[in-house]
């Protein structure tokens, strides 16, 4: 019985250890090789007047998985499907979901400066 007690200590101090540096090498990998497919990144010319607040928000953040995208990948119909997949994926990992105001912002930010179909 006691072997086995020390033995379990021994395996929680040693793992977050040997956890550290297989999860960088995992996190570089998975950065370089499967990172999100956001083919049109951000940039902040010709942004529709009274969305600048809402592109900033995008940039802090969209870019906490990937780039943070431009508005122009989707249309303005398209837009709040995919934010609602991005945030279930940001309560999924735990990353800083936005606040509802700031909700509002993103979205009329991305529809508001949306490609044209
Ligand atoms: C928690 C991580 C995470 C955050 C934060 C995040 N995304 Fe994503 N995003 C992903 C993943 C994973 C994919 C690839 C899988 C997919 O498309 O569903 C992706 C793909 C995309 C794509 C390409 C696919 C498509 O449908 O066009 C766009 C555009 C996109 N994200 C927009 C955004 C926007 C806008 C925000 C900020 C409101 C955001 N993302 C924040 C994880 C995230």
């Amino acid at each position: 019985m006691r072997r086995w007690k020390q033995a379990g200590f021994f395996f929680v101090i040693m793992l977050p250890v040997a956890c550290d540096s297989v999860q960088d090498v995992a996190d570089n990998h998975h950065a370089r090789m499967h990172g999100p497919a956001v083919t049109e990144t951000d940039d902040s010319s010709g942004i529709k007047a009274g969305t600048e607040q809402g592109h900033e928000l995008v940039q802090r953040y969209c870019s906490q998985c990937h780039d943070a995208p431009s508005a122009k990948l989707h249309t303005a119909e398209e837009w709040p499907g995919v934010f609602v997949r991005m945030q279930g994926y940001m309560q999924a990992r735990e990353k800083t979901v936005p606040l509802d105001d700031e909700r509002v912002m993103i979205i009329e930010y991305l529809e508001v400066n949306a490609r044209q179909d």
